[in-house]
């Protein structure tokens, strides 16, 4: 049997995400209305995130060795892109080759999954300051859900390429991996 959705790929799940969610013009003015007071979150949410990662041995380990001034640079960047207002192809293509500098890494996708926990608390103090903080929060709660779903695509998309390496075959190995 074959499945439709085993055919969207890559930067592709933007398009169909975005339909599944029903992401609108709305919502997209809620949240560019937020950039400037997601900026100014940015450095409290970087704090609260690497504290909770560095607290934990099996999540600090990751960053020996790394400059943790850029990492904060650069999830900040992250974090206040999901204000943007652009959640197109580029969007999903970027988050995508995030994804994958994870999978590069060794680390168990359980990790950023749970983390959105401080994304969504510090999401919500943004959402908290907009004229129509309610349609603000579910509007940012879509992004963030596809955000969670572009992660974990990352790491299906390596699963299944090297298990289709492996077997000869996409289709033998979605169904390798139906169990
Ligand atoms: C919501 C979850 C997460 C987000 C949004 C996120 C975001 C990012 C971003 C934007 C980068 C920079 C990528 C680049 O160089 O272009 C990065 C790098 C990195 N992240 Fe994460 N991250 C998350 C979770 C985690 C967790 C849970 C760990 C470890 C326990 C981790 C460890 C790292 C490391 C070690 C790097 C540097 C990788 C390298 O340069 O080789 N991340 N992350």
């Amino acid at each position: 049997m074959e499945r439709s959705s085993w055919s969207v790929k890559n930067e592709e799940v933007a398009e169909e995400l975005s339909a599944l969610m029903g992401v609108s013009d709305e919502d997209v003015g809620h949240l560019t209305a937020l950039e400037d007071a997601a900026r100014e979150q940015a450095r409290p949410m970087t704090d609260d995130f690497y504290d909770r990662l560095f607290d934990h041995e099996n999540t600090k380990e990751y960053f020996e060795g790394h400059s943790m001034d850029r990492l904060h640079g650069m999830i900040g960047d992250w974090f206040v892109e999901l204000f943007g207002g652009d959640y197109g192809a580029d969007y999903v293509q970027d988050r995508l080759k995030i994804g994958h500098i994870h999978v590069k890494i060794g680390l168990p996708v359980r990790y950023p999954i749970a983390m959105m926990d401080v994304v969504g608390k510090h999401g919500e103090i943004v959402t908290a300051q907009s004229d129509n903080p309610e349609a603000a929060k579910e509007a940012f709660k879509k992004i963030m859900a596809l955000d969670v779903a572009v992660f974990y695509q990352a790491y299906e998309d390596n699963q299944l390429k090297h298990l289709s390496e492996l077997v000869g075959g996409e289709r033998l190995a979605r169904r390798l991996l139906m169990g």
